[in-house]
Protein backbone atom coordinates (compact mmCIF):
# COMPACT_ATOMS: atom_id res chain seq x y z
CA UNK A 1 0.00 0.00 0.00
CA UNK A 2 1.50 3.66 -0.56
CA UNK A 3 2.84 5.06 2.54
CA UNK A 4 0.61 8.54 0.94
CA UNK A 5 -2.54 5.81 -0.39
CA UNK A 6 -5.48 8.03 -1.47
CA UNK A 7 -8.07 5.30 -1.72
CA UNK A 8 -8.96 6.74 -4.84
CA UNK A 9 -12.79 6.35 -6.21
CA UNK A 10 -13.71 5.10 -9.24
CA UNK A 11 -14.53 8.40 -11.36
CA UNK A 12 -18.14 8.13 -13.12
CA UNK A 13 -17.91 9.59 -17.07
CA UNK A 14 -15.01 11.43 -15.96
CA UNK A 15 -13.41 12.13 -19.50
CA UNK A 16 -13.94 12.49 -22.90
CA UNK A 17 -16.22 8.79 -23.79
CA UNK A 18 -15.54 10.23 -27.05
CA UNK A 19 -13.02 12.46 -29.34
CA UNK A 20 -14.48 13.39 -32.97
CA UNK A 21 -12.43 13.82 -35.63
CA UNK A 22 -12.79 15.45 -38.89
CA UNK A 23 -11.02 13.51 -40.80
CA UNK A 24 -12.42 14.88 -43.97
CA UNK A 25 -11.59 18.34 -43.03
CA UNK A 26 -8.18 19.66 -41.22
CA UNK A 27 -6.58 16.69 -39.72
CA UNK A 28 -3.55 15.43 -42.56
CA UNK A 29 -4.18 11.72 -42.88
CA UNK A 30 0.03 11.08 -43.94
CA UNK A 31 -0.39 7.50 -46.00
CA UNK A 32 -2.25 6.38 -49.19
CA UNK A 33 -3.70 3.96 -47.41
CA UNK A 34 -5.19 5.98 -44.73
CA UNK A 35 -6.69 8.55 -47.43
CA UNK A 36 -8.03 5.59 -49.32
CA UNK A 37 -9.91 4.73 -46.26
CA UNK A 38 -10.93 8.17 -45.99
CA UNK A 39 -12.32 7.87 -49.24
CA UNK A 40 -13.81 4.82 -49.13
CA UNK A 41 -15.86 6.00 -46.07
CA UNK A 42 -17.16 8.68 -47.64
CA UNK A 43 -18.59 7.36 -51.08
CA UNK A 44 -19.79 4.19 -48.62
CA UNK A 45 -21.54 6.88 -45.92
CA UNK A 46 -19.66 4.71 -43.55
CA UNK A 47 -18.48 6.06 -39.78
CA UNK A 48 -15.06 4.67 -38.53
CA UNK A 49 -15.29 4.07 -35.16
CA UNK A 50 -12.52 3.15 -33.06
CA UNK A 51 -11.53 1.73 -29.35
CA UNK A 52 -8.65 3.51 -27.38
CA UNK A 53 -7.24 -0.16 -27.66
CA UNK A 54 -6.12 -0.08 -31.23
CA UNK A 55 -3.23 1.09 -33.03
CA UNK A 56 -2.37 5.22 -33.49
CA UNK A 57 -2.52 4.45 -37.10
CA UNK A 58 -5.98 2.97 -36.85
CA UNK A 59 -7.24 5.28 -34.21
CA UNK A 60 -6.08 8.27 -36.73
CA UNK A 61 -8.83 7.10 -39.54
CA UNK A 62 -11.43 6.74 -37.00
CA UNK A 63 -14.29 9.32 -37.07
CA UNK A 64 -14.60 8.84 -33.68
CA UNK A 65 -12.23 7.54 -30.68
CA UNK A 66 -13.78 6.17 -27.59
CA UNK A 67 -13.97 4.09 -24.25
CA UNK A 68 -16.60 0.97 -24.63
CA UNK A 69 -19.33 3.64 -23.34
CA UNK A 70 -18.91 6.69 -25.40
CA UNK A 71 -19.41 3.85 -28.46
CA UNK A 72 -21.70 2.44 -27.42
CA UNK A 73 -24.31 5.62 -27.25
CA UNK A 74 -22.06 6.49 -30.19
CA UNK A 75 -23.32 3.61 -32.19
CA UNK A 76 -27.06 4.02 -31.45
CA UNK A 77 -26.98 7.43 -32.57
CA UNK A 78 -25.07 7.83 -35.74
CA UNK A 79 -26.91 9.28 -38.94
CA UNK A 80 -25.31 6.88 -41.93
CA UNK A 81 -25.34 3.47 -43.79
CA UNK A 82 -22.20 1.59 -42.43
CA UNK A 83 -20.43 1.36 -39.38
CA UNK A 84 -16.70 -0.04 -39.26
CA UNK A 85 -16.38 -1.28 -35.83
CA UNK A 86 -12.06 -0.77 -35.02
CA UNK A 87 -11.98 -3.24 -31.67
CA UNK A 88 -13.33 -6.74 -30.64
CA UNK A 89 -16.39 -8.53 -31.01
CA UNK A 90 -18.28 -7.39 -28.35
CA UNK A 91 -18.02 -4.04 -29.64
CA UNK A 92 -19.36 -4.67 -32.63
CA UNK A 93 -22.32 -6.84 -31.24
CA UNK A 94 -22.98 -4.44 -28.87
CA UNK A 95 -23.60 -1.41 -32.18
CA UNK A 96 -24.79 -3.95 -34.16
CA UNK A 97 -27.76 -4.69 -31.30
CA UNK A 98 -28.02 -0.67 -30.80
CA UNK A 99 -28.29 -0.03 -34.52
CA UNK A 100 -30.07 -3.00 -35.90
CA UNK A 101 -30.60 -1.38 -39.31
CA UNK A 102 -27.11 -0.63 -39.89
CA UNK A 103 -24.59 -2.66 -41.42
CA UNK A 104 -21.44 -3.10 -39.09
CA UNK A 105 -18.23 -4.16 -40.50
CA UNK A 106 -15.66 -5.67 -38.53
CA UNK A 107 -12.17 -5.50 -40.00
CA UNK A 108 -10.92 -8.31 -37.77
CA UNK A 109 -13.99 -10.83 -36.96
CA UNK A 110 -11.42 -12.77 -35.06
CA UNK A 111 -10.56 -10.29 -32.32
CA UNK A 112 -12.37 -11.41 -29.67
CA UNK A 113 -12.27 -10.94 -25.54
CA UNK A 114 -11.11 -13.55 -23.63
CA UNK A 115 -13.22 -12.19 -20.34
CA UNK A 116 -16.37 -12.63 -22.58
CA UNK A 117 -16.02 -15.89 -22.62
CA UNK A 118 -16.01 -16.22 -18.77
CA UNK A 119 -19.14 -16.40 -17.58
CA UNK A 120 -21.90 -19.23 -18.10
CA UNK A 121 -25.51 -19.43 -18.43
CA UNK A 122 -25.22 -21.28 -15.14
CA UNK A 123 -23.77 -19.11 -13.04
CA UNK A 124 -26.81 -17.08 -13.43
CA UNK A 125 -29.57 -19.67 -12.86
CA UNK A 126 -28.22 -20.84 -9.75
CA UNK A 127 -27.80 -17.25 -8.35
CA UNK A 128 -31.49 -16.29 -9.89
CA UNK A 129 -32.56 -19.54 -8.00
CA UNK A 130 -30.59 -18.71 -4.54
CA UNK A 131 -31.50 -14.74 -4.26
CA UNK A 132 -35.02 -13.41 -5.06
CA UNK A 133 -34.24 -9.74 -4.72
CA UNK A 134 -31.52 -9.75 -7.32
CA UNK A 135 -30.14 -7.91 -10.23
CA UNK A 136 -27.51 -9.33 -12.64
CA UNK A 137 -25.12 -6.62 -13.87
CA UNK A 138 -23.37 -7.46 -16.71
CA UNK A 139 -20.17 -5.81 -17.84
CA UNK A 140 -20.23 -4.96 -21.87
CA UNK A 141 -17.25 -7.26 -22.39
CA UNK A 142 -19.24 -10.21 -22.49
CA UNK A 143 -21.62 -12.11 -25.26
CA UNK A 144 -25.01 -11.16 -26.10
CA UNK A 145 -26.49 -14.49 -25.09
CA UNK A 146 -24.71 -13.26 -21.32
CA UNK A 147 -26.29 -9.62 -22.07
CA UNK A 148 -29.66 -11.53 -22.57
CA UNK A 149 -30.21 -13.24 -19.33
CA UNK A 150 -28.87 -9.95 -17.49
CA UNK A 151 -30.74 -7.00 -15.99
CA UNK A 152 -28.43 -4.59 -17.16
CA UNK A 153 -25.04 -3.55 -18.93
CA UNK A 154 -22.52 -1.47 -17.97
CA UNK A 155 -19.01 -0.23 -18.98
CA UNK A 156 -16.05 1.02 -16.54
CA UNK A 157 -17.17 4.39 -16.72
CA UNK A 158 -20.65 4.08 -15.51
CA UNK A 159 -20.74 0.97 -13.28
CA UNK A 160 -20.92 2.29 -10.16
CA UNK A 161 -23.22 5.11 -10.81
CA UNK A 162 -25.49 2.83 -12.44
CA UNK A 163 -25.55 -0.03 -9.69
CA UNK A 164 -25.94 2.59 -6.87
CA UNK A 165 -29.25 3.12 -8.92
CA UNK A 166 -30.35 -0.52 -8.76
CA UNK A 167 -33.00 -0.83 -6.15
CA UNK A 168 -31.68 -4.79 -5.63
CA UNK A 169 -29.75 -5.29 -2.64
CA UNK A 170 -28.23 -8.30 -4.40
CA UNK A 171 -25.76 -7.72 -7.18
CA UNK A 172 -24.37 -10.60 -9.59
CA UNK A 173 -21.41 -8.63 -11.30
CA UNK A 174 -20.34 -10.40 -14.36
CA UNK A 175 -18.15 -11.68 -15.69
CA UNK A 176 -15.59 -9.29 -14.48
CA UNK A 177 -14.53 -10.06 -10.65
CA UNK A 178 -11.79 -7.38 -10.53
CA UNK A 179 -14.21 -4.52 -11.49
CA UNK A 180 -16.99 -6.00 -10.15
CA UNK A 181 -14.64 -6.18 -6.71
CA UNK A 182 -13.73 -2.70 -6.97
CA UNK A 183 -17.56 -1.62 -7.38
CA UNK A 184 -18.31 -3.45 -4.64
CA UNK A 185 -16.12 -1.93 -2.23
CA UNK A 186 -17.66 1.84 -2.89
CA UNK A 187 -21.47 -0.06 -2.30
CA UNK A 188 -21.07 -1.48 1.07
CA UNK A 189 -24.86 -1.19 1.29
CA UNK A 190 -25.10 -3.95 -1.19
CA UNK A 191 -24.11 -7.78 -1.26
CA UNK A 192 -22.22 -8.45 -4.02
CA UNK A 193 -21.80 -12.10 -5.69
CA UNK A 194 -18.58 -12.49 -7.95
CA UNK A 195 -17.67 -14.27 -11.27
CA UNK A 196 -14.33 -15.37 -11.55
CA UNK A 197 -13.43 -13.91 -14.69
CA UNK A 198 -10.42 -11.34 -15.68
CA UNK A 199 -9.00 -9.86 -18.53
CA UNK A 200 -5.65 -11.53 -18.91
CA UNK A 201 -3.56 -7.87 -19.87
CA UNK A 202 -4.91 -6.11 -16.77
CA UNK A 203 -4.28 -9.16 -14.58
CA UNK A 204 -0.82 -9.46 -15.95
CA UNK A 205 0.20 -6.09 -14.67
CA UNK A 206 2.20 -7.28 -11.65
CA UNK A 207 2.77 -5.48 -8.24
CA UNK A 208 6.77 -6.11 -8.31
CA UNK A 209 6.83 -4.02 -11.54
CA UNK A 210 4.22 -1.10 -10.55
CA UNK A 211 6.22 -0.40 -7.05
CA UNK A 212 9.87 -0.57 -9.06
CA UNK A 213 8.37 2.03 -11.23
CA UNK A 214 7.29 3.89 -8.10
CA UNK A 215 10.95 3.54 -7.22
CA UNK A 216 11.99 4.77 -10.22
CA UNK A 217 9.47 7.80 -10.58
CA UNK A 218 8.64 8.72 -6.93
CA UNK A 219 6.41 11.97 -7.70
CA UNK A 220 4.93 10.45 -10.68
CA UNK A 221 0.46 10.00 -10.15
CA UNK A 222 -0.19 6.09 -10.66
CA UNK A 223 -3.30 6.04 -13.25
CA UNK A 224 -5.28 2.68 -12.82
CA UNK A 225 -7.92 0.63 -14.86
CA UNK A 226 -10.82 -0.81 -12.85
CA UNK A 227 -9.61 -4.35 -14.60
CA UNK A 228 -6.47 -4.26 -12.84
CA UNK A 229 -6.34 -7.02 -9.57
CA UNK A 230 -7.43 -5.58 -6.22
CA UNK A 231 -3.67 -6.35 -4.98
CA UNK A 232 -1.93 -3.75 -7.62
CA UNK A 233 -5.13 -0.62 -7.19
CA UNK A 234 -3.71 -0.39 -3.86
CA UNK A 235 -0.65 1.36 -5.46
CA UNK A 236 -3.37 3.78 -7.82
CA UNK A 237 -3.62 7.49 -7.19
CA UNK A 238 -6.45 7.76 -9.46
CA UNK A 239 -8.62 4.72 -10.98
CA UNK A 240 -10.78 4.64 -14.07
CA UNK A 241 -11.69 3.98 -17.82
CA UNK A 242 -9.64 4.32 -19.99
CA UNK A 243 -11.09 7.94 -21.29
CA UNK A 244 -10.97 8.49 -17.06
CA UNK A 245 -7.27 7.97 -17.52
CA UNK A 246 -6.59 10.12 -20.82
CA UNK A 247 -8.70 12.89 -19.11
CA UNK A 248 -6.30 12.51 -15.80
CA UNK A 249 -2.78 12.38 -17.75
CA UNK A 250 -4.01 15.61 -19.95
CA UNK A 251 -5.66 17.79 -16.95
CA UNK A 252 -3.71 16.49 -14.02
CA UNK A 253 -1.07 18.72 -12.45
CA UNK A 254 2.07 16.18 -12.07
CA UNK A 255 4.55 15.96 -14.18
CA UNK A 256 4.54 12.48 -14.45
CA UNK A 257 2.39 9.49 -14.55
CA UNK A 258 2.56 5.59 -14.67
CA UNK A 259 -0.28 4.10 -16.42
CA UNK A 260 -1.59 0.56 -15.93
CA UNK A 261 -3.53 -0.37 -18.78
CA UNK A 262 -2.97 -1.16 -22.32
CA UNK A 263 -0.67 1.32 -23.90
CA UNK A 264 -3.24 1.92 -26.86
CA UNK A 265 -4.46 5.08 -24.75
CA UNK A 266 -0.91 6.63 -25.06
CA UNK A 267 -1.57 7.67 -28.78
CA UNK A 268 -4.51 9.83 -27.45
CA UNK A 269 -2.27 11.13 -24.67
CA UNK A 270 0.67 11.72 -26.47
CA UNK A 271 -1.31 13.88 -28.72
CA UNK A 272 -3.14 15.92 -26.30
CA UNK A 273 -0.04 16.95 -24.20
CA UNK A 274 2.38 17.27 -26.99
CA UNK A 275 4.53 20.48 -25.95
CA UNK A 276 3.74 19.86 -22.11
CA UNK A 277 6.88 18.32 -20.88
CA UNK A 278 4.94 15.35 -19.49
CA UNK A 279 6.37 12.08 -19.16
CA UNK A 280 4.45 9.07 -18.87
CA UNK A 281 5.84 5.30 -17.78
CA UNK A 282 3.80 2.03 -18.35
CA UNK A 283 4.82 -1.61 -17.27
CA UNK A 284 7.78 -2.97 -18.50
CA UNK A 285 6.08 -5.96 -19.48
CA UNK A 286 4.11 -3.38 -21.78
CA UNK A 287 0.07 -3.99 -21.72
CA UNK A 288 -0.76 -4.98 -25.36
CA UNK A 289 -4.32 -6.87 -25.97
CA UNK A 290 -2.93 -9.18 -28.91
CA UNK A 291 -6.85 -9.12 -30.25
CA UNK A 292 -7.20 -5.13 -30.23
CA UNK A 293 -3.86 -5.27 -32.22
CA UNK A 294 -5.18 -7.95 -35.02
CA UNK A 295 -7.20 -4.53 -36.54
CA UNK A 296 -4.80 -3.41 -39.11
CA UNK A 297 -5.30 -0.30 -42.17
CA UNK A 298 -5.45 -2.79 -44.52
CA UNK A 299 -8.57 -4.58 -42.87
CA UNK A 300 -10.32 -1.23 -42.37
CA UNK A 301 -9.60 -0.92 -46.07
CA UNK A 302 -10.46 -4.27 -47.14
CA UNK A 303 -14.37 -4.63 -45.67
CA UNK A 304 -14.65 -0.95 -46.83
CA UNK A 305 -13.85 -2.05 -49.67
CA UNK A 306 -15.19 -5.86 -49.89
CA UNK A 307 -18.36 -5.28 -47.18
CA UNK A 308 -17.44 -8.10 -46.07
CA UNK A 309 -17.53 -9.29 -42.25
CA UNK A 310 -20.87 -8.27 -41.55
CA UNK A 311 -21.45 -8.43 -37.82
CA UNK A 312 -24.70 -10.86 -37.56
CA UNK A 313 -27.38 -9.87 -35.39
CA UNK A 314 -28.24 -12.42 -32.87
CA UNK A 315 -31.42 -14.23 -33.08
CA UNK A 316 -34.41 -12.82 -32.32
CA UNK A 317 -34.95 -14.08 -28.32
CA UNK A 318 -31.90 -13.03 -27.75
CA UNK A 319 -31.57 -9.75 -29.72
CA UNK A 320 -34.59 -8.27 -27.69
CA UNK A 321 -33.36 -9.05 -24.59
CA UNK A 322 -29.47 -8.12 -24.90
CA UNK A 323 -30.43 -4.70 -26.52
CA UNK A 324 -32.95 -4.29 -23.22
CA UNK A 325 -29.66 -4.42 -21.13
CA UNK A 326 -28.11 -2.17 -23.19
CA UNK A 327 -30.79 0.59 -23.76
CA UNK A 328 -31.22 -0.03 -19.48
CA UNK A 329 -27.62 1.28 -19.31
CA UNK A 330 -27.57 4.04 -22.21
CA UNK A 331 -30.50 5.06 -19.84
CA UNK A 332 -29.11 4.93 -16.28
CA UNK A 333 -25.94 6.33 -17.06
CA UNK A 334 -28.03 9.70 -17.96
P1 LIG B 1 -13.17 1.03 -21.24
O1 LIG B 1 -13.01 1.53 -22.63
O2 LIG B 1 -14.60 1.09 -20.79
O3 LIG B 1 -12.25 1.68 -20.28
O4 LIG B 1 -12.83 -0.54 -21.27
C1 LIG B 1 -11.60 -1.07 -21.46
C2 LIG B 1 -11.62 -2.41 -22.09
O5 LIG B 1 -11.02 -3.34 -21.64
C3 LIG B 1 -12.31 -2.62 -23.31
O6 LIG B 1 -12.14 -3.93 -23.64
FE1 LIG C 1 -10.63 -7.98 -23.35
FE2 LIG C 1 -8.67 -7.13 -21.79
FE3 LIG C 1 -8.41 -6.91 -24.43
FE4 LIG C 1 -10.17 -5.35 -23.09
S1 LIG C 1 -7.94 -5.35 -22.90
S2 LIG C 1 -10.54 -6.47 -24.99
S3 LIG C 1 -10.84 -6.77 -21.49
S4 LIG C 1 -8.57 -8.82 -23.26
Amino acid sequence: MKDNAKNPVLQQDEGKILVHQDNDGEIPLDTELAKEIRQLAKEQNAVILAHYYVTGDVQDVADYIGDSFGLSKTASTLDCDKIVFCGVKFMGESAKLLSPNKQVLMPAPDADCPMAHMVTREIIDKCRAEYDDLAVVCYVNSNADMKALSDVCVTSSNALKIVSKLPQKNILFIPDRHLGHYISEQLPEKNFILNPGFCPIHEAISLDEVKELEEEHPNAKVLMHPECPEWILTEADYIGSTSGIIKEAVEGDAEEYIICTVVGVKHQILKETEGSGKRFYFPKVTPVCPNMRKVTLEKVRDVLKNGTNEVPMPSDDIADKARESLAKMLELAK
